[in-house]
């Protein structure tokens, strides 16, 4: 395709910020479809005009007041007359077109995957078979705009059921098997395994599931994976480990099969939505210009999680998904050492509660008390009040394809300590390898002494060094922006697939 014709492209998601959201996948939906509309739009060569986003129209989502119902007749093998009728809700909003695909049979429910704190719905593959099966339908007939996608973006497994109906009941429809597909891997720790029993929910006859080799069940991140025209993760760095078996999650040999059509695109940050200037939910505001008003913002969240404000000892806070992979139990082992050395901790954290037991006991041990701050909810106000209000960020992730945290903490001038690893390593420069870019600390390994010695070196470095300004002044100059180099570079892979894909 020539590079001056422009494109149209979809996003097939399962979350998407504000709607719907557990982790930095939601974040990344929406700020990409927004990006790629502004850096596409007047481009002789980019977007035609704005993403057309999908998402479910979860039990609580506030429908935009504009959005036009649109009854869709979608196949659902669930249904007795083998077609369900649904409705998209279409609104043009936030710089994209949304599409919430709205049947409250599978989506009207407790929990995006799951009821809270208790595993998987039994029948997501049915549930996330009918979005893509919704999506894809709207899309054959020309969509919101008439005209059908060059290039559909799927997110992670939820996704993959779309990239199965590509390749069997539409492989020969000219709209959708003629469409170009890039899947981008948010999480490569879940896979949407659908056992054989629940396979045929996807919506394909035995023999289609045959064809497509899912007779004995199927892992939906892999068929994504092998039949997708690209496939990126969040960070060159990630790209890199999940080739190997430490970090593949048992498809690191997939992914090697892809050879060069698997790469990593840095996550950007909505530099608009994440900005201390201007950011509503803190109590004063500053800049990377005048940081006056972060003091303000120090003491008032300590007051807020009862620990004392006018204790000038070094505050540290961690948010995130409670879940193994952001390190909570690293937190929890280092915790005494950071105690005794005179740390405090604020953390916030939503999803499994058992992931936090450990630091929950060591919150309620008596050395703990005053110094541990656990908040276990989700809580989008209180997560900015803890990224402009302690004194460092931690992100002791055991894996981290990309990461928000660090970006958002650097842009608030805290000084994030990170674990080596993905995207924390292509994000953060540590300070005492590179003195004069450093913007954080980094340590390698999974031992918490590793951790605590980061710790100490923050508090080096943050009490004695002169330098330490300069050092948050340059964390929070870093351009994160989506539009300056991530939106061109999915622009890039939009239409290297669907050169691929027409060849
Ligand atoms: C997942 C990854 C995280 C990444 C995010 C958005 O949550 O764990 O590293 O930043 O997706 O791409």
């Amino acid at each position: 395709m020539s590079s001056s014709r422009p494109i149209r492209v979809a996003f097939i998601a399962a979350e998407c910020e504000p709607w719907a959201k557990t982790g930095g996948l939601a974040d990344v939906v929406d700020a990409l479809a927004r990006a790629l509309g502004q850096v596409g739009l007047g481009a002789a060569c980019g977007l035609a005009d704005l993403v057309d986003v999908y998402l479910p129209n979860y039990r609580g989502i506030q429908v935009p007041g504009a959005a036009q119902a649109v009854p869709l007749s979608v196949p659902d093998p669930l249904a007795r007359s083998g077609t369900t009728a649904l409705r998209l809700l279409i609104s043009e909003t936030h710089g994209y077109r949304l599409h919430l695909v709205d049947h409250p049979p599978a989506f009207d429910r407790d929990g995006l995957y799951g009821p809270p704190g208790d595993g998987d719905h039994p029948d997501n593959a049915w549930r996330f078979g009918l979005l893509c099966r919704a999506a894809l339908e709207h899309l054959r007939t020309g969509g919101s705009t008439g005209a059908p996608p060059d290039l559909i973006h799927i997110h992670d497994w939820h996704t993959g059921p779309a990239a199965l109906l590509r390749d069997s009941v539409y492989r020969a429809d000219p709209a959708i098997g003629g469409a170009a597909m890039l899947l981008t891997v948010h999480n490569l720790a879940y896979h949407g395994w659908t056992p054989p029993e629940r396979a045929p929910e996807l919506g394909l006859s035995p023999r289609e599931l045959a064809a497509v080799g899912a007779t004995n069940g199927i892992d939906l991140l892999r068929a994504a994976v092998t039949r997708s025209d690209l496939v990126n993760t969040v960070s060159p760095g990630f790209a890199a480990e999940a080739l190997t078996p430490e970090f593949g999650m048992g498809l690191d040999g997939d992914l090697r099969a892809r050879g060069d059509r698997f790469f990593g695109i840095l996550n950007g940050l909505d530099t608009e939505l994440w900005d201390p200037a201007t950011d509503d939910a803190l109590p004063a505001r500053y800049s990377r210009e005048n940081r006056s008003g972060k003091g303000a913002c120090r003491r008032a969240l300590l007051g807020e999680l009862g620990l004392d404000p006018s204790d000038a000892r070094p505050v540290l806070s961690m948010i995130g998904r409670l879940d193994r992979q952001k390190g909570f139990d690293l937190l929890a082992a280092a915790a005494p050492a950071l105690i005794a050395q005179g740390f405090r901790l604020a953390v916030l954290g939503s999803g499994s509660h058992e992931v936090v037991e450990p630091l929950r006991a060591v919150a309620q041990s008596p050395a703990g008390a005053g110094r541990i701050a656990l908040v276990e909810r989700f809580d989008r106000d209180l997560a900015r009040r803890m990224y402009a209000g302690a004194d460092g960020f931690l992100m002791p992730s055991r894996f981290e394809p990309c990461g928000t945290g660090q970006m958002v903490s650097l842009r608030y001038g805290t000084p994030p300590i990170v674990r080596a690893t993905g995207g924390l390593r292509d994000t953060v420069i540590d300070v005492d390898r590179d003195p004069v870019a450093g913007t954080g600390f980094a340590f390698e390994g999974e031992d918490p002494k590793a951790l605590v010695a980061a710790c100490a070196r923050f508090e080096r470095h943050r009490s004695g060094d002169r330098a330490w300004d300069s050092l948050l002044d340059r964390g929070m100059a870093v351009d994160f922006d989506w539009r300056s180099a991530s939106a061109p570079a999915y622009l890039e892979a939009y239409r290297r697939a669907i050169a691929l894909r027409a060849a």
